[in-house]
């Protein structure tokens, strides 16, 4: 039983009082990695969040002080572990640039995986409404493979709890019951994964050689629906059916122009 932890790879986690960081954690301590968190001294006086790391630490976590400002923190909780894994907010993606400089100059990490997990930065483009995010999320994968570090990139398409809940309605927290709108034609598929399984997956990836310096696509078939299909679910559910109104994509861009997004 010991043997097999020794050989599970040591993960730090940067991130683990925030949503996906904090199912990281569990699932990395899961899976039997020794687990690191690096957590920012602010978090430890506020209530939830010091709650949350009193839960990892009764549940095997080493936490330490650190920040992703602070490069000496970084190379001393980089040091002690063979795996990093960032998940800092979208707007805080390039501050994972010193991190990348600590990974470079200790020279021991087998496996960096960046803050990403949405979609493929590469990949995605929305006129005019890139929100900073998708490119900087690609600059980060540019200064990774630049700098020869071994990496995997995690895929994951839409977290459940951002547009389920509310059946894809803005300003909504439940399904609508009379009436819903539906952007576009409502045929385009949507891949929605839930944020425990977006970790236990890329927990799974760490020490699999085949996924080193890989995109890694995360598509259950089961979880691939449209706009429509997912009405249909809903409304089979209530037992009614409710009034559809088609907002044209033109008018969606228009409506979304400027504004903050969900959409990571
Ligand atoms: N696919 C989707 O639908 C979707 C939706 C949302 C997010 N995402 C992606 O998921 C990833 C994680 O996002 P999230 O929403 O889970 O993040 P989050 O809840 O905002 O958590 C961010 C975490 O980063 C930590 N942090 C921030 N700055 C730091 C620093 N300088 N040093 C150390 N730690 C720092 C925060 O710690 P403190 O407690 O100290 O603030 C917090 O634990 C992002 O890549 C995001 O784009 C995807």
């Amino acid at each position: 039983m010991e043997m097999e932890k020794e050989q599970k790879s040591r993960i730090l986690i940067i991130g683990v009082t925030g949503n996906l960081g904090f199912h990281l954690a569990n699932k990395s301590i899961e899976a039997g990695h020794p687990t690191y968190a690096l957590v920012r001294d602010s978090a430890f006086s506020i209530p939830h969040k010091s709650q949350i790391l009193q839960t990892l630490t009764n549940a095997g976590a080493k936490v330490l002080k650190g920040s992703l400002e602070d490069l000496s923190s970084l190379i001393e909780a980089i040091q002690q572990v063979d795996v990093v894994i960032c998940a800092v907010s979208a707007k805080q993606v390039l501050n994972q640039k010193l991190l990348i400089k600590a990974i470079k100059q200790s020279g021991c990490i087998k496996r960096f995986i960046p803050s990403e997990f949405g979609l493929d930065p590469d990949k995605v483009q929305i006129k005019d409404l890139d929100y900073d995010f998708y490119s900087r999320k690609a600059e980060i994968r540019r200064l990774i493979e630049a700098d020869g570090i071994p990496h995997t990139y995690i895929s994951c398409n839409f977290f459940t709890s951002y547009l389920l809940p509310s059946l894809v309605q803005p300003g909504l927290k439940s399904p609508p019951r009379d009436k819903v709108s539906i952007f576009g034609d409502g045929n385009t598929k949507a891949v929605f994964v839930k944020e425990i399984d977006v970790a236990a997956f890329t927990i799974s990836t760490v020490d699999d050689p085949r996924t080193l310096n890989k995109v890694l696509y995360l598509r259950p078939p089961g979880n691939v629906y449209s706009m429509n299909e997912l009405v249909e679910i809903w409304e089979n559910k209530i037992g009614k059916k409710l009034e559809k109104v088609y907002v044209p994509e033109k008018q969606v861009l228009k409506s979304i122009q400027g504004k903050s997004s969900y959409i990571t």
